[in-house]
């Protein structure tokens, strides 16, 4: 199921607050960097904050720019993105200027919460997920629903806490001011708990006025048949990579990476790398990580084209390939046709053996451009 583009945004103080303790919002960033807001509010679909964030800051969420409300009229969209919170409890002040600015407005929260919530007649869509609030619900909600396709998150830290746990953030927009809290009952941006074990990637930094702008992707792939924000980049990955693959009309043209559970890239591959006519891209990255390699047991392969079950060319196909090398995920974009093959199923071969085969087929039309000249044949 598609989910929007999560993008979460943060300021914090250099010894990591979102805020102090005191009644007033405390201002972190400076009028260059609320600007930069401004404009990724006015490219994304909808803005998310937590039901602490309306109570503590009462914040408006607004596209400032008037330039900015035309240029999205003018896209077609609304001016202002849609404005959505989360609460469990149901517990919103109806006052707040969240609900009485800007364009439409949606509640996400429980059962319970939405018993409160009837009764305290807000200007707002209020969506029950269930007993729980289920983030990954909430997302295909706002996607299927709401046609939300970019989501910016505005915090705080508990909501930003949950994304990014979860595998959920597609990116992280973190804003280092330099000044610090010191208290310790101050919000942090991030709680104590588990993380991904590795490192998150480095899109860019920048210097706005005398705040540092960092961006990062997360790395972590998904778990058992459960996809992250992770595994839908390191797909696309691999079907760039297809599209460096020598052409041939007798093969596909397919792209791999392997990845370790904790975002570490072990090795990239593509079909006929190296000059290797018969070479199949799991096969060329699997070659380059070590026999026995103990990362390889929590790894992913992701493969533009799911892994071939039968192989004239040599004696193990890849799902076997991926399977001696002790490997137990796979996620693919797009099951392979009856081109060369009829019938191949490399996904049930995987399955059978207990691997996990995630297929996100909103990447299959990147999967299948480096191999439209094969179309004709199968
Ligand atoms: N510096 C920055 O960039 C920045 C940005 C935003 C916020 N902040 C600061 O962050 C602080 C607020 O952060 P916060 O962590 O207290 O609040 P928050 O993350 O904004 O909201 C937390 C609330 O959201 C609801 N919620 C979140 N996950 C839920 C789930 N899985 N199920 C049900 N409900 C869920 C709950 O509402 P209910 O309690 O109603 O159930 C929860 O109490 C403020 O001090 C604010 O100034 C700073």
């Amino acid at each position: 199921m598609p989910f929007p583009h999560v993008l979460l945004s943060a300021a914090v103080s250099l010894d990591g607050y979102l805020d102090d303790t005191g009644p007033e919002r405390l201002l972190l960033s400076g009028p260059a960097d609320f600007d930069r807001v401004d404009e990724v509010r006015a490219s994304v679909d909808a803005i998310l904050v937590g039901a602490g964030t309306i109570r503590a800051d009462n914040p408006r969420l607004l596209v400032n720019s008037a330039e900015r409300r035309a240029g999205r009229v003018a896209a077609g969209k609304p001016p202002y993105p849609l404005k959505v919170t989360v609460s469990g409890s149901g517990d919103l002040d109806p006052a707040a200027k969240f609900w009485h600015t800007g364009g439409d407005k949606v509640v996400y929260t429980t059962e319970d919460g939405a018993r409160r919530l009837k009764a305290s007649d807000l200007a707002a869509d209020v969506v029950p997920l269930g007993p729980e609030l289920d983030w990954r619900a909430l997302l295909t909600h706002l996607h299927d629903v709401r046609g939300v396709r970019r989501l910016m998150v505005e915090g705080g830290g508990t909501v930003h806490t949950q994304l990014l746990r979860q595998g959920l953030a597609d990116e992280l927009q973190l804003v280092l001011a330099p000044l610090f809290v010191g208290a310790p009952d101050a919000p942090r941006l991030f709680g104590p708990g588990p993380y991904q074990g590795g490192r998150l990637r480095l899109l860019e930094s920048r210097t706005i006025g005398d705040v540092v702008l960092m961006r990062y992707e997360p790395t972590a792939p998904g778990v058992g048949g459960t996809a992250s924000a992770a595994d839908r980049h390191w797909l696309a990955l691999a079907c760039e990579l297809a599209a460096l693959c020598p052409p041939s009309r007798t093969a596909f043209s397919v792209g791999a990476v392997v990845v370790a559970q904790d975002g570490t890239e072990l090795a990239r591959g593509y079909s006929r790398e190296g000059g290797d006519p018969l070479a199949h891209a799991e096969e060329a990255a699997l070659a380059k990580i070590a026999p026995g390699d103990p990362r390889l047991a929590g790894a992913t392969v992701y493969s533009s084209l799911e892994p071939c079950a039968q192989r004239a060319s040599r004696p193990r196909p890849c799902a076997q390939l991926i399977l001696d090398a002790g490997v137990r995920r796979v996620v693919t974009a797009w099951r392979e046709p009856d081109t060369f093959v009829a019938g191949a199923d490399g996904s049930g071969v995987l399955a059978r053996a207990g691997a996990d085969v995630v297929v996100l087929p909103e990447y299959a039309a990147a999967a299948k451009a480096p191999n439209e000249h094969l179309a004709e044949r199968g």
